[in-house]
């Protein structure tokens, strides 16, 4: 897994869009927003992943019906109401967050790689120029992935994401 702030640049979502120069993001950048990362190998998946209920997207051109369609909707800045929990089974892809400045941060997750994104956090995600991922959804709950589209700052998982991530790391600064 790889994470950096990205450049502004309107050019096709499936390039790396990094500034230059780049710009990395770590893994203590992400406690701060939230976002939880492991790598696991994937040949282990089916028995690790037994508590959770759980479906997979295969997404390519040849395999996906309105692949290009889809692939703008998932682009689309949202949020959800549950935590966005990923697992790369095959190929790679980014998802993007924000952090709590509202500036992009481009993940790049490949084969082996977890994701967890906290309710509320906004974020979209898009296929990289290899044009092939594998991903398991995994819901702890229910089966939903209802996306919110951005503004929804009233919503109430956006309200805690910011009282429990943007405001608590704000006291932190100042104490
Ligand atoms: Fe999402």
């Amino acid at each position: 897994m790889e994470a950096w702030y990205m450049d502004e640049s309107p050019e096709d979502q499936r390039l790396p869009h990094q500034k230059s120069p780049n710009q990395p993001v770590s893994l203590d950048k992400f406690a701060d927003i939230g976002v939880l990362y492991w790598h696991l190998n994937p040949e282990d998946y089916e028995n690790v992943w037994v508590l959770f209920l759980q479906d997979l997207l295969d997404l390519c051109p040849e395999k996906v019906e309105n692949y290009e369609e889809k692939l703008k909707n998932f682009f689309r800045e949202h949020i959800h109401v549950y935590e966005e929990i990923r697992y790369c089974l095959e190929g790679s892809g980014y998802f993007d967050v924000r952090d709590n400045d509202d500036r992009w941060i481009r993940i790049w997750i490949k084969e082996g790689d977890m994701i967890v994104l906290p309710a509320g956090i906004y974020h979209r995600f898009t296929l990289d120029k290899g044009n092939y991922i594998k991903l398991m959804r995994l819901f702890v709950g229910e089966l939903v992935w209802t996306c919110y589209n951005r503004p929804q700052e009233d919503h109430p998982a956006r309200v805690g994401y910011i009282k429990n991530f943007v405001d608590d790391n704000k006291k932190g600064v100042s104490c």
